[in-house]
C-alpha cells in the first residue's frame, strides 16, 4: 500500500475506530488524562503528534485546560483536527515535526502522547524522551499511550519483527473475533503496520524495558501505569496497550 494513502486521515480514523485494542486504549488515556487534568488548574498542554485529533477528544473539554496546542507532522491531519476541534477557541493546532516544535523551549503543565514515541525513529527516542522533560514545568505531567511490544533487544533485527507481528496478530485476531464480519479494507490497514514497521518506516515500536529506563534516564518518574488491552491476560512481557503518567520532579 502506497504510505502517503494509507497515512491519509479517513483511513487513520476507520481503522482505530474498529479496533478493540485501540479503542480501549484511548478510553483509558482519556480517563487518564482527565485525572491528571482535575490536579492542575490553568492547565498549558500540548498534544504531540495529535494527529486527526483523537487523542484530544476525551480530553479537550476539560474546565482545567487553558490552552492545548496540537501538533503533528502531516498537514493534512492538522486540517482535520482544525475543523473537528474549531469551536474550542483555546485550542490551536501546528503543522510541525515535534522535535523541532519542541526546541521552542516553552514549558507546559501537561503533554500528552498517544501512540507518538513510536512514530520517533529508534535512534533518536532517548533524545526525545529528553526533550520531553525540558518541556515540562517542575510536577509537569506527560501522560503515554503506548502499542507495547515483546521484548527485542534491538530494533529492526529478527526478534524485532517477532515481536511488531506478535503484537499485530493478536490486535487483528481480537478485531475479527468481535466483528466477524469486518471489511477486509480494515484488516488490510491493520496488517500494513506490521509490513511499515519491519521496513523501519513510520512505525519505532518499543518495548516496555527501553520505553521506561529512556524516560527514566531523561530524569522522569513514573507515577502511573495501566494496561488497557488485552483486558485478561497480558501478551508475553507484560506487552500490550498501555498507558503511562511520567512526571518530572518539582527539584529538576
Ligand atoms: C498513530 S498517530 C497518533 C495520532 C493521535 N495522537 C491519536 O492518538 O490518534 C501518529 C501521528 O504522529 C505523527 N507524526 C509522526 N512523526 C511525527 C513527528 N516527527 N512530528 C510530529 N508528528 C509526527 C503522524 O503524522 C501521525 O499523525
Amino acid at each position: 500500500m502506497d504510505v502517503f494513502h494509507y497515512l491519509a486521515p479517513g483511513n487513520y480514523e476507520m481503522e482505530e475506530w474498529s479496533r478493540p485494542d485501540e479503542m480501549a486504549l484511548f478510553g483509558a488515556f482519556w480517563e487518564r488524562a482527565q485525572a491528571e487534568l482535575d490536579t492542575i488548574a490553568e492547565a498549558e498542554i500540548a498534544d504531540l503528534c495529535c494527529g486527526t485529533g483523537m487523542s484530544l477528544l476525551g480530553v479537550i473539554s476539560h474546565p482545567n485546560i487553558k490552552t492545548v496546542t496540537g501538533v503533528d507532522i502531516d498537514a493534512r491531519n492538522i486540517a482535520f483536527a482544525r475543523q473537528r476541534f474549531g469551536i474550542f477557541e483555546n485550542a490551536t493546532f501546528q503543522v510541525a515535526d515535534v522535535t523541532d516544535f519542541l526546541k521552542a523551549g516553552k514549558e507546559y503543565d501537561l503533554l500528552l502522547l498517544s501512540s507518538a514515541y513510536h512514530h520517533i525513529e529508534h535512534s533518536l527516542q532517548p533524545a526525545f524522551a529528553r526533550q520531553l522533560f525540558g518541556a515540562l514545568k517542575p510536577g509537569g505531567r506527560a501522560v503515554f499511550a503506548e502499542n507495547i511490544v515483546p521484548y527485542f533487544d534491538a530494533p529492526l533485527t529478527e526478534p524485532y519483527n517477532t515481536a511488531v507481528v506478535q503484537f499485530y496478530a493478536a490486535a487483528r485476531d481480537d478485531t475479527r473475533q468481535r466483528r466477524p464480519n469486518i471489511s477486509d479494507r480494515i484488516i488490510r490497514l491493520i496488517e500494513e503496520n506490521v509490513s511499515l514497521a519491519i521496513r523501519g518506516e513510520v512505525e519505532f515500536k518499543v518495548c516496555r524495558q527501553h520505553f521506561l529506563s529512556q524516560l527514566q534516564q531523561a530524569g522522569f518518574e513514573m507515577i502511573y501505569e495501566a494496561r488497557a488491552w488485552p483486558a485478561g491476560e497480558p501478551l508475553p512481557d507484560n506487552s500490550g496497550n498501555h498507558v503511562f503518567v511520567f512526571r518530572k520532579p518539582d527539584a529538576a
